[in-house]
């Protein structure tokens, strides 16, 4: 039986639990051992006696820190406060032993980057455990939360030709050989060769596909690994992290900003609902103050404001930023928190941002020097949710490229949804790792994911 399905309910009948063994306390005739099956927060006391635990006097040595057990017996009520309920073993069995000396998880706590170099090992941790919880937690409300409103979830491509962002941050897939590259007659590399025919990459988004589909099945989304190869070593970056990219169809930036505004709203709903003790292990160990900021997150509108007013926000802060503020410029990190953290204190929403600095497929404004982007940020972490109102027109889009120096041959079948029933679309992308960032208030990006891969690291 699962630890967490154990309650008053069971007391006087017979429970069989697995797991692995966190602390034992030996007494002179009883021995109290601490069990986690990863399944919640807590784990189940087992009190093992001379009296009614077989073998007791073989097994008892051989219980260790990180072995695992099975044990089955009566479940009682505890006499201690900690715990409503306990286990007396009549019958424990070894499963997999554990050398203490070796073992790298003593009771002791253990820093965030010693944990990182036993990836294999961390999930045993509270923290980790916890935070794989709620990052499952959080991916079953995504999908709860688009299916429930309609939406189709479609499987994107991880291995593709283009480009999404523009932005050359790819990483290349190639079967080729390093020291034998076939080239061409000019001494160009001789792709026709490599494996798809034509230089491919892991994808950085999955929004150029999703599109295609949004312009036939309507609303839609994908929720994927996504790859940048920036060199960003950051407590917000990764080189693999996972995207929501939700697609609208016949909608415009506002509807963009209310459906991310529902989704956000709806997501830290369901953890409260389906995470409560880990919310409360997170409150209390990791964040102070958590489950009053993410109540806030639920209970008031956001902050909508365009760029340009955000701007003139920024010149008129009190605050002296490393990077210089003005019209034009792209919002670092430091003045996206302070309008968040300080300023208003809650999530904010920014649109209207110039069409230097987004991506070529944003719907060129009236002004013709904004684009409908919006970002959504976030205190404690800067922009969480990036999206836009997509470009339909055929002319503007191609201007748009040419513009840009992108080849529009490499994007030619994205050209095509706008010249064939071209409709209003919008969407937006979520990166899945600052979600639960933000959700549990833990600090850095690479203890939110499983096997972080960043600049110089991908072990395991
Ligand atoms: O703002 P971005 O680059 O937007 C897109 O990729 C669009 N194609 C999405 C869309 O409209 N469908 O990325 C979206 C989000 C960011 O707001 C950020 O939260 C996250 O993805 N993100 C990263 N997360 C971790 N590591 C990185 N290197 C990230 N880069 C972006
Ligand atoms: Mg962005």
């Amino acid at each position: 039986m699962k630890i967490n399905k154990i309650d008053e309910k069971f007391i006087g009948t017979e429970v069989t639990i697995k797991g692995w063994i966190r602390t034992v306390r030996d007494q002179k005739n009883f021995t109290f051992i601490n069990v986690n099956d990863g399944s919640q927060i807590n784990g189940l006391q087992i009190v093992a006696s001379e009296d009614r635990t077989k073998n007791y006097t073989t097994i008892i040595p051989q219980l260790t820190v990180g072995a695992a057990i099975s044990a089955t017996g009566t479940l009682v009520k505890s006499p201690a406060p900690e715990q409503p309920v306990e286990l007396q073993a009549e019958n424990i069995t070894l499963i997999g032993t554990c050398p203490t000396e070796e073992y790298p998880l003593q009771k002791k706590r253990h820093s965030f980057e010693f944990l990182r170099t036993i990836a294999h090992l961390r999930p045993r941790t509270n923290t980790f455990g916890a935070v794989a919880r709620v990052r499952n937690a959080l991916a079953f409300a995504s999908h709860k939360f688009f299916q429930e409103h309609g939406f189709l979830y479609i499987m994107t491509p991880i291995i593709t030709g283009s480009d999404c962002e523009g932005a050359g941050q790819m990483f290349q897939v190639t079967t080729l050989k390093f020291n034998e590259l076939p080239k061409t007659a000019t001494g160009e590399i001789d792709y026709t060769k490599d494996f798809f025919a034509h230089p491919t990459f892991l994808t950085v988004s999955g929004q150029l596909n999703v599109e295609t589909a949004c312009c036939a099945l309507g609303n839609v989304y994908t929720f994927g690994p996504t790859f940048r190869a920036e060199n960003s070593n950051t407590s917000r970056h990764l080189a693999e992290f996972w995207m929501i990219e939700p697609e609208i169809a016949f909608a415009d930036i506002n509807d963009d900003m209310d459906l991310a505004e529902a989704y956000l709203k709806y997501v830290i709903a369901h953890l409260f609902e389906n995470c409560a003790s880990d919310m409360v292990f997170f409150d209390k160990f990791i964040e102070k103050g958590l489950i009053d900021r993410l109540k806030n997150v639920i209970n008031n509108p956001f902050e909508r404001i365009t760029y340009t007013q955000a701007i003139e926000l920024l010149e008129k802060a009190p605050k002296k930023f490393e990077f210089p503020v003005k019209w034009g410029c792209d919002l670092q990190s430091e003045h996206e928190r302070y309008l968040t953290e300080e300023l208003f204190k809650k999530p904010v929403i920014v649109t209207g941002y110039p069409k230097e600095i987004k991506a070529f497929y944003m719907r060129r404004n009236k002004d013709d020097k904004t684009v409908a982007a919006m970002d959504v940020l976030v205190p404690g972490i800067g922009e969480l949710i990036g999206g836009s109102q997509r470009e339909e027109r055929l002319d503007v889009l191609e201007k748009r490229l040419e513009e840009m120096q992108l080849d529009k041959k490499n994007y030619w079948w994205y050209l095509e949804l706008r010249k064939y029933g071209s409709i209003p679309h919008a969407g937006f992308g979520v990166g899945f790792e600052r979600l639960v960032l933000f959700a549990t208030g833990m600090e850095n990006i690479r203890d939110v994911i499983p096997f972080p891969r960043y600049p110089g690291h991908a072990e395991f």
